[in-house]
């Protein structure tokens, strides 16, 4: 159960949620890791259990299993819900790619809106709508990323999954889900860019977004730069949005062999990411990327550490103890603001 002492109660003192992306196996197999994340958290999101290449692999083949599970462990702990991810250029399967056509386009994707947030209509805090629509090697001048969704329905696309989510479940709060915005390199400062004027034209255009996510992978090799993340947050909040945090995790590629100093870099680089981005009153919710290191999508081929060391990018160890960015991230919450008026404002304009 909820732990006084825990990330949970942590955020909820300063009207801020904590939580996680949630491992369907661990969640079936180890009750030490269900009882981490009812310990530590008050909101989640099952890891990918909502994506369309899980929910239905082949043509009619579908399967809400893993979704369900989560939901209802949520429902029974007291917990919030996060949906992840409607529209994305992956985690979809084949069959789907294969039939995004001109003509077919617009009522795949109502048809699938329709399905996955139908099912969970009245339940889910906010959807990832959109994931990772920018790429600025795409050549295209607004910076969209070329999909198969844009390119059978053109930028509209981003409108008609809004619009869609807004019609079949008013109380989810639409979210923009990005990568690579939250950091200090040249290359991020531009997304940054690209991401601010794109919002601008969705939102004059009455596109329903209401809240904008960072995904927030830090990264050993990319430094931190607090102005630029300031300013970010606050343009964001400027344009009405709230705020998110939904996959907060440290890639320690860079960072000493050595536990001990390995764990405190990643404590101190996430600290230091953290105190920017909660001095911002329009942030909501802090989730990271699975709670315990040993599930960490670090691990899997590309992003492995070059000596081989499995990564150790999350706040709990292999053996469920509280590692330093555990104590990083209780301590930016129990020194935030208190984020209460922002979340009753935010909660008024979904209604
Ligand atoms: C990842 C999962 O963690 C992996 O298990 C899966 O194989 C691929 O997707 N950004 C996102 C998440 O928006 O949905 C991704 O999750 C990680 C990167």
């Amino acid at each position: 159960m909820a732990d006084a002492d825990g990330l949970r109660q942590a955020a909820e003192r300063k009207g801020l949620s904590f939580g996680t992306a949630v491992n369907i196996t661990s969640f079936r197999t180890d009750p030490l890791y269900r009882r981490a994340v009812q310990r530590e958290c008050g909101i989640v999101v099952p890891e990918n259990e909502m994506k369309w290449e899980y929910v239905e692999p082949k043509p009619g083949q579908v399967t809400h299993l893993g979704g369900d599970e989560i939901r209802d462990a949520a429902r029974a702990d007291g917990q919030r819900l996060r949906g992840t991810t409607l529209v994305w250029h992956r985690g979809m399967p084949d069959w789907v790619l294969a039939k995004i056509t001109r003509a077919s386009g617009e009522r795949l994707m109502r048809d699938w809106i329709g399905r996955i947030a139908g099912r969970y209509r009245g339940q889910i805090e906010s959807w990832d709508t959109v994931n990772e629509i920018v790429d600025l090697t795409g050549g295209r001048s607004d910076g969209l990323r070329v999909t198969p969704w844009l390119a059978a329905l053109g930028p509209g696309y981003v409108d008609l999954a809004f619009h869609t989510l807004r019609e079949v479940d008013p109380k989810a709060a639409g979210l923009w889900n990005e990568d690579d915005v939250c950091l200090g390199a040249d290359w991020m400062e531009a997304r940054r860019t690209a991401v601010l004027r794109l919002l601008e034209t969705f939102l004059a255009r009455g596109v329903p977004i209401r809240r904008f996510g960072l995904q927030s992978h830090l990264n050993s090799l990319v430094p931190l730069d607090e102005t630029a993340l300031r300013r970010f947050l606050a343009r964001l909040a400027g344009l009405g949005l709230a705020v998110e945090i939904t996959e907060l995790d440290i890639d320690d590629r860079a960072f000493p062999a050595d536990v001990a100093a390995r764990d405190r870099a990643v404590a101190d680089l996430a600290r230091r990411y953290l105190d920017v981005v909660l001095d911002e009153p329009a942030v909501l919710n802090v989730l990271t990327w699975d709670i315990v290191d040993m599930n960490t999508w670090l691990n899997e081929s590309d992003r492995r550490r070059p000596d081989g060391l499995p990564q150790r990018s999350l706040p709990l160890d292999g053996a469920y103890r509280r590692k330093p960015l555990w104590s990083a991230i209780r301590d930016a919450f129990a020194g935030a603001p208190d984020h209460g008026a922002a979340r009753a404002r935010a909660r008024a304009r979904a209604a």
